[in-house]
This record gives structure tokens, C-alpha cells and sequence, in this order.
């Protein structure tokens, strides 16, 4: 058993009282409600469930069994590439928009045939919840796209199985610009490109949170059984909490933060679970801030690559201590077990981006607590 906070436990009496949602979103989410009180309704037909996602109307959609989209949109032909050629079972790469021209001139090209559904997302508007009933309500074959909207909670659903052999082949979920978005309980598998994405639209008031990564696949990036397009948190400012997940067998992009000029993101990384990663987790790049405390890092072979981001990794008590003058409190300190080393981590200039109330009063739990927590209560099947 773990310590539970008093604050876990008011969340937790709190789940019975909101309608559009189970539980109480946290960090940077919080406030956010969805569809509200609208009344929930299960979809009967893919057809109305585009059409609930993209609507204007306020809704709470229930899922009770997965939408299989891979066939809706028929399949399409045209020339992939093959920017890795190590082995087993290298990704192939779709030939989107020249890419393989524009970055991978060298790789050798083909032609494939592919389900067209991947690489067009179904639209998710504003004032939306997507509820899962159980451990069987899900998206397959197609993922979800936010542009520019608000309030909207994503919660206890699967989705899987995106044309996991091609990059550009779809995403679980990209959010181009958008606010108070809550992504919870989810799990993912089996996707071509990202799992979760931002870019390039600014992501702000949005929490990513018990969610199963689910990394193990036939093909990757990095031929090793573990799927490398994790998370990428690249939007123009983005402010997201990413905290109480659990990934594994993945190879890369735990997140990948940051990356272009002019953009900044401020990402709080508490309390998740990285379990055999064989590759990289956190991937700072220019314009981030990254603070990850309190996570547990179990055979993950390099827990952070260098980068031009700024990043604050405590490991030690003096570490965390450091963090008390700006965040009013210590911070929690992260576990690396069977790990490689941490390549970044110690710049306390990376506080500067955390000083608001909601990570000086974040509810953080100590990172030995956090295998048997976040094993027990991530992905689907829990909330629902
Ligand atoms: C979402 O709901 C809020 C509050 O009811 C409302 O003000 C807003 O216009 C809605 N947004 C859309 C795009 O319908």
C-alpha cells in the first residue's frame, strides 16, 4: 500500500457528484466539464458519432463498444518509403507531402495499399465528453483531431490500430490549439505516428492523465518491438500537466517537447510509470520547460536525451529542495531503477515556468509509491 494525500481522497468522494465525467479533472484541466449535463447517449452508428463529435450541441457521448472505422473510408494507393532499414520490421513511412523527398531522399521507395479512415480524424468540437463504458468502448482504425476548440474531456476509451505499419499513417489524437481538455484513462496502441500530439496551435489547460501508452507492436521506428511516436508536445504555448501515466515498451517521444523557434511549452511530467522503454523517454527540445518529479523510472535505457529545452529533474533531496524558493514546496524527487543515466535535469532557471498556484498546490506522491499506484489505476476498465 501506498500513502494516499487527503487531497486523493477528496477527489476521489467527489467522482459521485459530476455528471459528464467520472472524477474530478486536476492540474491544468481543472474546471474542465465537457459536454456538462447533458444527457449521455450511446451512439448507434459511426455515421452519428461523427456527427455527435462535430457538432455544435453540447454532448456526453458513451461508448459501450469499440467503432471500428478501419473500412469507412475505403483504401487508398501510392508510394510509401523506407527511412530505416534495420531489422525487424521497420516502419514504413507514407509518402505525405513529399516527405520522403523532403527528409529521407536516400530511402528506398515502394508502393503500398493502406485504409484511407487513419489519415482523417474525426473531428472533436467544443462542450464534448467522449465517455467509455467498462473496458470496452474504443475507437479503431481512426483517431481524433481538436482545431481551436475548448472544454472537452476525453476519458476511458481504447484507441487502436492506425495503420501501425506506416508513419503518416494517423494519429490516436492531435489538438491544434485548444484549452481545458482533459485526456484520461485512456490506453493507445498500435498507431502509425503519435499516440497524443499538440502543434502548432497553442494546447493550454489541458491534463493528460492515467492514460496506458501501450508501446508494444509489430512494427517501429526503431525495429525493437517498441513503438517510438509516443507524445509530442510542439503547439505555439502550450501549458499541459502530463501526470500518472503509464508507459511501456516504448522507444521514444516520452514526450519529445519543444522543438521550434518562437514556441515555448511549460509541461509538468509528475508521477508517471516508464517501464521498459528501450530508447528514450523525455526528449527536450527548444522552447521547453520541463518539470518531471516524482516519476519512477524502471529499465528505461535513456530515461532523458540532451536538448535545447530546460529541464529540472530532481533526483536527490538537495534537488528537490532547490525547488522551494518559487514553487512555495519541495519538489518530489524522481526513482531510476535498472536505468540509464540522466543526460539532463539540473537547471533551476526551468522553475521560472512553474511558479502558478496549480504546481505549487499539486498533490504529488512519492515515486516508490508510484509503480503499484499507477499499475492499478491507469488505462481502462477502472474509472467507468
Ligand atoms: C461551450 O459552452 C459554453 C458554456 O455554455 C458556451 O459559452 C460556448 O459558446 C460553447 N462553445 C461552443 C463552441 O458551442
Amino acid at each position: 500500500m501506498f500513502a494516499i494525500s487527503p487531497l486523493f481522497v477528496c477527489v476521489a468522494l467527489a467522482l459521485v457528484r459530476t455528471s459528464s465525467a467520472v472524477g474530478t479533472p486536476f492540474g491544468l484541466a481543472a474546471g474542465t466539464t465537457g459536454g456538462g449535463s447533458a444527457t449521455p447517449a450511446v451512439p448507434s452508428t459511426l455515421a452519428q458519432l461523427t456527427t455527435w463529435l462535430s457538432d455544435s450541441t453540447p454532448r456526453v457521448i458513451l461508448l459501450e463498444s469499440i467503432f471500428d472505422f478501419t473500412s469507412n473510408d475505403g483504401s487508398t494507393t501510392g508510394t510509401i518509403c523506407k527511412p530505416w532499414t534495420c531489422s525487424p520490421n521497420p516502419q514504413f513511412a507514407i509518402d505525405a507531402n513529399s516527405w520522403c523527398e523532403n527528409y529521407e531522399p536516400d530511402a528506398a521507395k515502394s508502393t503500398a495499399t493502406w485504409p484511407v479512415a487513419g489519415t482523417k480524424p474525426l473531428v472533436v468540437a467544443s462542450n464534448k465528453t467522449l465517455l467509455g463504458k467498462g473496458s470496452t468502448g474504443g475507437l479503431k482504425g481512426k483517431g481524433l483531431k481538436i482545431t481551436g476548440a475548448n472544454n472537452i474531456i476525453i476519458q476511458n476509451i481504447q484507441i487502436t490500430d492506425i495503420n501501425a505499419q506506416y508513419v503518416w499513417g494517423g494519429d490516436a489524437l492531435q489538438i491544434d490549439g485548444g484549452s481545458n481538455i482533459w485526456v484520461d484513462s485512456n490506453y493507445f496502441q498500435h498507431i502509425g505516428r503519435q499516440m497524443v500530439v499538440t502543434g502548432y496551435g497553442a494546447v493550454t489547460k489541458t491534463t493528460f492523465s492515467n492514460n496506458v501508452f501501450n508501446g508494444d507492436s509489430t512494427y517501429s521506428a526503431t525495429c525493437n518491438g517498441c513503438h517510438y511516436w509516443v507524445a509530442l508536445f510542439t503547439g505555439a504555448g502550450d501549458q499541459i500537466t502530463f501526470a500518472l501515466n503509464y508507459l511501456y515498451k516504448t522507444s521514444g517521444r516520452g514526450p519529445h517537447v519543444g522543438g521550434t523557434s518562437g514556441y515555448f511549452q511549460d509541461i509538468h511530467i509528475y508521477n508517471n510509470y516508464f517501464v521498459s522503454v528501450a530508447g528514450n523517454a523525455l526528449d527536450p527540445e527548444i522552447g521547453s520547460k520541463v518539470l518531471l518529479e516524482g516519476n519512477y523510472f524502471n529499465t528505461v535505457t535513456t530515461p532523458t536525451l540532451t536538448g535545447a529545452g530546460q529541464t529540472y529533474i530532481p533526483t536527490t533531496s538537495t534537488q528537490a529542495s532547490a525547488c522551494s524558493s518559487l514553487l512555495g514546496r519541495s519538489c518530489v524527487t524522481n526513482v531510476l531503477l535498472s536505468s540509464g543515466a540522466l543526460l539532463a535535469g539540473t537547471d533551476t532557471g526551468t522553475l521560472n515556468g512553474f511558479t502558478a498556484a496549480t504546481y505549487k498546490s499539486a498533490s504529488i506522491m512519492a515515486a516508490a509509491s508510484v509503480p503499484s499506484y499507477v499499475q492499478a489505476h491507469a488505462g481502462v476498465g477502472i474509472v467507468n
